[in-house]
């Protein structure tokens, strides 16, 4: 095996997908914590103050509490290389996931065990089940009072349509939780709560019975259980896994560092690989072409004292070295990779080689977007993240027009970056508007354009409540789109768009045009770059 091969054999790259508080910054702590990433034994208690202290690159995060920012970290577990693609915690922000997604090999579905599947798990599940991503689901917080092991896995078919299977079952649930029975292993994991370090304790069922670690009445219901989930349950299936049509499931918690080093290495063992992504040009491949990468995330300011500008990028072929140049297909330039970071925990280290699967920082002089592909010898390019249609919109107005400079700078640099969407009416007079997801990412953007770039801005309100991009196979007529409730536009792409006022008056214009199409993503091939 050549190296690179055997570089992309060992990696795995994933991201969590999960509803605010199941517990992600936990998990992500505890694999860190086996990868020996982190030193920090029970960090968890002073999680709050050290979530802000990884993070502090934004200010606006310690005001309100919630992660904004996301990132990618790295750790080795055996003789995996494993990388972590953080996700920001809040739905406002569910375009910055969904991009995150499109540089992960599979995703992690955490789920908290006394509340079931929730909204922004049902959001982010989509997408991944849209993609065909491998879901490896994390049932948590087991300690705690939750709800039956086999209505939760009913709500994960009948809410999310993914068919499921147990690798473990929960023996004696809601504050006698004893801990789990390994059906591959064939024996039971004991929980502990008053040990949260990492040792494991298996011991066989007759063990436990003996020993009086489980009741005959534990063991009489897993018996009843395990029949069940034998009769009725799916087999496993390991294709079924990698299509994504059927999800592992892992009892726990990973607040007790319970189950999540059975679920670590089931992963590693299961999970897939980088893979090949799709391009006009043909597939890429991991092992045989040259190095290839794409932007998946821009972040600036991540550090104030050097006011800098990183892009990261998902190596989808051939090795990295520090100091590369590549092509920048969309500029057709050609830029040399210099500083090149990868992130471990709290800390960003200069590496001097990446692989495929690896997320790498590399420093941004104001060239890179969001999905610009860099390569060393191809001319392919890999398909841009849609922008998904906003769903709440303002008139941006700069106002104080002495820093008009500072405006321009700001938002041409925030637009870049994918904060929010920019749109620019058409017709007698230009006009700004600005859409996004939430009021949230209006919020960011107005602090980030005053803290970094010392501009002041106004949102005045609009009555747009929809955006649809609009296309036809003939010369499009701009007029038609200019109605009493309706304004064409511009997106940062020069794509055209039409801002509309109420569903009714999208109706009107579909009746008075048929030629012309409307979508709620910039681009069709949405989901294409998956092979
Ligand atoms: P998030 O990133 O998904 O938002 O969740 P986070 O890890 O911050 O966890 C949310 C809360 O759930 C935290 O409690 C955390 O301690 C708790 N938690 C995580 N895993 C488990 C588990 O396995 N069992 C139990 N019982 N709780 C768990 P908090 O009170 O909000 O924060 P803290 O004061 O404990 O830091």
């Amino acid at each position: 095996m050549t190296n690179i091969q055997s570089e992309v054999k060992r990696r795995r790259t994933f991201a969590i997908i999960s509803h605010p508080d199941a517990g992600k910054t936990t998990l992500t702590e505890k694999l860190l914590l086996f990868g020996g990433a982190i030193r920090l034994a029970g960090t968890v208690k002073g999680r709050k103050s050290k979530k802000f202290a990884t993070s502090d690159w934004m200010e606006l995060e310690k005001q309100r509490g919630i992660s904004v920012t996301s990132s990618a970290m790295q750790f080795s577990y055996n003789d995996y290389k494993v990388n972590i693609l953080d996700t920001p915690g809040h739905q406002d922000f569910s375009e910055d996931t969904y991009r995150t997604l499109l540089a992960a090999d599979s995703a992690v579905m955490l789920i908290d065990a006394a509340k079931g599947v929730e909204a922004q798990t049902i959001k982010l599940f989509e997408v991944c089940s849209l993609r065909g991503l491998p879901v490896f689901t994390f049932i948590n917080k087991l300690d705690r009072v939750g709800k039956e092991p086999l209505e939760l896995l009913e709500e994960i078919e009948n809410v999310l349509g993914i068919r499921s299977y147990p690798m473990n079952w929960p023996v004696g649930m809601n504050f006698d939780f004893k801990g789990v029975y390994d059906r591959k292993r064939e024996h039971l994991e004991l929980f502990d709560k008053n040990d949260d370090n990492e040792t494991r304790k298996t011991i066989s069922i007759e063990e436990a019975i003996a020993n009086n670690k489980i009741t005959e009445s534990d063991y009489n219901n897993l018996l009843e259980d395990l029949e069940l989930l034998e009769v009725a349950g799916d087999d496993y299936n390991i294709d079924e896994i990698l299509q994504g049509k059927l999800t592992p499931v892992f009892f726990g918690s990973a607040l007790n560092n319970f189950g999540v080093q059975t679920f670590l290495e089931e992963y590693l063992d299961i999970a897939p690989p980088p893979r090949a992504y799709q391009t006009q040009k043909g597939v890429i491949d991991p092992v045989t072409n040259d190095f290839s990468g794409f932007v998946f995330k821009i972040q600036a300011n991540m550090n104030p004292a050097h006011r800098d500008r990183i892009a990261f990028m998902r190596i989808c072929s051939g090795k990295f070295e520090k100091g590369l140049a590549v092509n920048h297909m969309r500029s057709g330039k050609t830029i040399k990779l210099s500083q090149p970071q990868q992130f471990f925990a709290q800390e960003r280290d200069i590496i001097e080689e990446a692989y495929p699967g690896d997320i790498i920082g590399v420093f941004d002089p104001g060239i890179f977007s969001i999905g610009d592909t860099v390569c060393y010898k191809g001319d392919f390019e890999f398909s841009k993240p849609p922008q998904f249609a906003p769903e709440i919109f303002a008139r941006l107005i700069n106002s104080d027009t002495g820093k008009y400079k500072q405006f321009q700078k700001g938002l041409h640099q925030l637009i870049e970056e994918g904060t929010i969407q920019l749109f620019k009416t058409i017709g007698a007079s230009e006009e700004l508007i600005i859409g996004a997801v939430g009021q949230l990412q209006f919020d960011v953007f107005k602090y980030r354009l005053k803290e970094e770039y010392g501009a002041d801005i106004i949102f005045e309100g609009i009555s747009y409540q929809m955006a649809r991009w609009v296309r036809s196979n003939n010369p499009i007529d701009l007029k038609s789109l200019d109605m009493l409730g309706s304004k064409p536009a511009y997106d940062s792409d020069n794509n055209i768009i039409v801002l509309v006022e109420a569903e009714y008056v999208l109706r009107w214009l579909k009746d008075r045009n048929p030629d012309l199409e409307f979508f709620s993503t910039s681009s069709e091939e949405t989901f294409s770059n998956i092979s």
